[in-house]
């Protein structure tokens, strides 16, 4: 019973997503969601990061903000980053193009307008 409650509670997100995706505020949204799933693990849902985030700025820093684009964004997310302990796989096989520019305007629109 869990299980099935399980794939049915997928579909209907799967539904959502594809539902969403028609306006601004769905992308938003999906690109929310995607954040959560994919990055805040380890750069926190609050953009701080978290032990697996190692060195990588927090995205909430202004002058982090101010020298960082959305194309390099997605340059990181598609290469990965870092050689240490801590360090981010390349995400390009396991996103669609459309997803990792959504991801990377997330990163860069949602915690840059903060402060
Ligand atoms: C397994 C943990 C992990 C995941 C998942 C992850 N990252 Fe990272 N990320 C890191 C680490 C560690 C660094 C810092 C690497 C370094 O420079 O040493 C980093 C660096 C970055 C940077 C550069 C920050 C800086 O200091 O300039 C950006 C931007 C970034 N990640 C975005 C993302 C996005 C967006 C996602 C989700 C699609 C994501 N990351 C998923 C671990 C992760």
């Amino acid at each position: 019973m869990r299980k099935i409650m399980v794939v049915f509670g997928a579909m209907v997100l799967s539904a959502t997503i594809a539902v969403s995706t028609s306006s601004a505020d769905g992308d938003l949204a999906v690109a929310k969601l995607l954040y959560q799933k994919k990055c805040s693990v380890c750069h926190g849902k609050d953009g701080v990061p978290k032990k697996r985030g190692g060195e990588s700025a927090s995205f909430n820093d202004p002058e982090w903000q101010a020298k960082i684009t959305v194309e390099q964004i997605v340059e990181i997310i598609k290469e990965g980053r870092g050689e240490g302990k801590y360090k981010m796989k390349p995400l390009e096989t396991k996103l669609t193009p459309e997803e990792i520019e959504m991801v990377a305007r997330f990163v860069k629109e949602e915690f840059g307008k903060k402060k």
